[in-house]
C-alpha cells in the first residue's frame, strides 16, 4: 500500500514544504504567453473547422445548429423538454407566456446504462418520458418537445442530429453515426404509450444562448462548463462555408463549435502536463476531448487529486502519508475544489472537513494551505483557458457589447470561477469592446423550448 512505501520526509520547515509545493505546481501556472497562444491556435482550429475543406480533417467541428433566429421574449405555449448528457436526465414541462412556470423531475441514467447499448438507453428515456406524462396528466395533448442533446451531433436540420461520438461519462453502443431523433421515435414507438411532437434537437449550449437571448438583446454566445464545456456562438453564413442549407434572412446561424476536442491534433501539447496524460490515458475516450478534459467538471477534481498524490509520494503533504481513499481514482471530487476554496481567508473548516472525508485526519495548517494551493491553480487554470476560449469568440464576433450566456456545475459553484473568467477575458480582447458572463438560468429547459417555439414561428412564415 501507499502508506508503507512513504519516502522518509526530510526534516523541512513549513516555509521549506511549501516553497517545494509552489514549486512543482509551477507548471499548472499559463503565463500571458501560453494564454494568448491558446488563443491564435484556437482562432485557427476554429477556421478549419468552418471550411469546407479542412473540416473532415479539423479536431474542432464547428457543426451548424440550423438554429438562425434568436427569441424575441413573446415566444408562447407549453413545450416538453428532454435533457441528457449533464449529471442527471430530466424531463421538464415548460409554459413560456406572459405567465411563466416549468416543472421538472430528475431520473437517475444507472451507469449500466451509460455504457450499455443505445435501445438500452433510448427505453430508459423513453420510460422517464411515459411515466412524466402520466403523473402530470399530459395524455391528452400533442405536446411539441424540445431534445437537449448534449454531445457533438452533426445536425442535418432542426429535428435531426446525428451523433459524431460520445463524450464525458456516455459510451452506448450503435449509437454514433445515427439520428438520434429516430432512435428516440424508435423507442417511443416500442412503447406505444407516448404521443409527442419532436420539434428541436440542440446541444446544451444552445439551449443556454437562447435561454439568455430571450430577455437579454446583446447575447451571442452560450457557454458550458459543467461535466464538460462547450460553447456556441452566432456566426454570418458567410464565414460558415460547411453551410447547405437555405440563404435566406437573417444569413446567419448558430454554431455549435464543440471545442472540448480542442487539442486532440496536439497542438496543445505544449501547455499538458503529466496528470492531464494520466487523466486522458486512464478515460473511457483517450485521446479526445483534450482541453474539456483540462477545464470541466468531469475531470477537475483528479486533477488535483494527481498532484496531491505526487505532492504526498514526494513527503509535502501530510508527513509522506497517503490514504487508502485518496490513492482511489475519483476520490476527489470536483466540488471539493469549490469547497476548499469558498474557505475564507486564514481558516480551513471546509478543506478539513474534505481531508477527513478522504481519510486524511491530522492535516497541519501548512497542509491545508497547500491543498488550497494546489486547487487554486487547477481551477485558475480551468477558468483561464475557458476565458481564452471566450475571448477568440468574442474577437469573432466583434461587436461592441456581448453577454456570454454562461451555465453548468463548474461555473455555478466554484467561488472564483466568474471572477477570474472576467479578468482573463478582459486581457485577451480587443481593447474597447464590452462584455458580460451572465448566468442563464435552465438552458437545457427553457432554452429548448424557445428552439421549438422559434421553430414553430419560422414553419408558419
Ligand atoms: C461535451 C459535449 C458537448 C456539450 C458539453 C457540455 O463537450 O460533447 O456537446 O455541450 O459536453 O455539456
Amino acid at each position: 500500500s501507499s502508506s508503507s512505501d512513504t519516502k522518509q520526509v526530510p526534516d523541512m520547515s513549513h516555509e521549506d514544504l511549501t516553497n517545494k509545493v509552489k514549486d512543482i505546481c509551477e507548471e499548472l501556472i499559463l503565463s500571458h504567453e501560453s494564454l494568448r497562444e491558446v488563443c491564435d491556435i484556437l482562432e485557427e482550429e476554429l477556421n478549419k473547422g468552418l471550411g469546407r475543406d479542412s473540416n473532415p480533417e479539423a479536431a474542432i467541428k464547428c457543426f451548424p445548429t440550423y438554429v438562425r433566429e434568436l427569441p424575441n421574449g413573446k415566444e408562447k405555449g407549453r413545450f416538453l423538454a428532454l435533457d441528457l448528457g449533464g449529471t442527471n436526465f430530466r424531463v421538464l414541462l415548460i409554459q413560456l407566456g406572459e405567465k411563466c412556470s416549468m416543472d421538472s423531475r430528475i431520473y437517475a441514467v444507472p451507469q449500466p446504462i451509460m455504457v450499455g447499448s443505445g435501445d438500452g438507453l433510448f427505453d430508459h428515456i423513453a420510460e422517464c418520458l411515459s411515466s412524466f406524462i402520466k403523473e402530470r396528466e399530459l395524455g391528452d395533448e400533442l405536446l411539441p418537445l424540445g431534445f437537449t442533446f448534449s454531445f457533438p451531433c452533426k445536425q442535418e436540420g432542426l429535428t435531426k442530429a446525428r451523433l459524431a461520438r460520445w463524450t464525458k461519462g456516455f459510451k452506448c453502443a450503435g449509437v454514433e453515426g445515427r439520428d438520434v431523433v429516430e432512435l428516440l421515435k424508435q423507442a417511443i414507438a416500442r412503447r406505444g404509450d407516448v404521443r409527442i411532437k419532436i420539434c428541436a434537437v440542440l446541444n446544451d449550449t444552445t439551449g443556454t444562448l437562447m435561454s439568455c437571448a430571450w430577455k437579454n438583446h446583446n447575447c451571442r454566445i452560450g457557454l458550458i462548463v459543467g461535466t464538460g464545456t462547450n460553447a456556441c456562438y452566432m456566426e454570418k453564413l458567410e464565414r460558415v462555408e460547411l453551410w447547405d442549407g437555405d440563404q435566406d434572412m437573417p444569413k446567419q446561424v448558430i454554431i455549435n463549435t464543440e471545442w472540448g476536442a480542442f487539442g486532440d491534433n496536439g497542438c496543445l501539447d505544449f501547455i499538458r502536463t503529466e496528470y492531464d496524460n494520466n487523466i486522458d490515458r486512464e478515460s473511457i475516450n483517450p485521446g479526445r476531448q483534450l482541453y474539456e478534459k483540462m477545464i470541466s467538471g468531469m475531470y477537475m477534481g483528479e486533477i488535483a487529486r494527481q498532484v496531491i498524490i505526487r505532492l504526498v509520494s514526494e513527503g509535502l503533504l501530510f508527513g509522506g502519508k497517503s490514504s487508502e481513499i485518496l490513492e482511489e481514482k475519483g476520490s476527489f471530487f470536483t466540488k471539493y475544489i469549490s469547497e476548499i476554496e469558498s474557505d475564507k481567508n486564514g481558516d480551513f473548516n471546509n478543506c478539513r472537513t474534505v481531508l477527513e472525508e478522504l481519510g486524511l485526519n491530522n492535516a497541519t495548517d501548512t497542509d491545508c494551505a497547500n491543498v488550497r494551493h494546489v486547487c487554486e491553480c487547477v481551477s485558475r487554470r480551468a477558468a483561464y483557458l475557458a476565458a481564452a476560449g471566450v475571448s477568440v469568440l468574442l474577437n469573432r464576433i466583434d461587436e461592441e457589447s456581448v453577454t456570454v450566456a454562461v451555465d453548468g456545475s463548474v461555473y455555478r459553484f466554484h467561488p472564483h470561477f466568474h471572477n477570474l473568467m472576467t479578468e482573463q477575458i478582459s486581457h485577451l480582447i480587443k481593447p474597447g469592446m464590452k462584455f458580460d458572463l451572465m448566468l442563464s438560468e435552465d438552458g437545457s429547459g427553457r432554452g429548448a423550448a424557445l428552439v421549438a417555439a422559434v421553430a414553430s414561428r419560422s414553419e408558419s412564415r
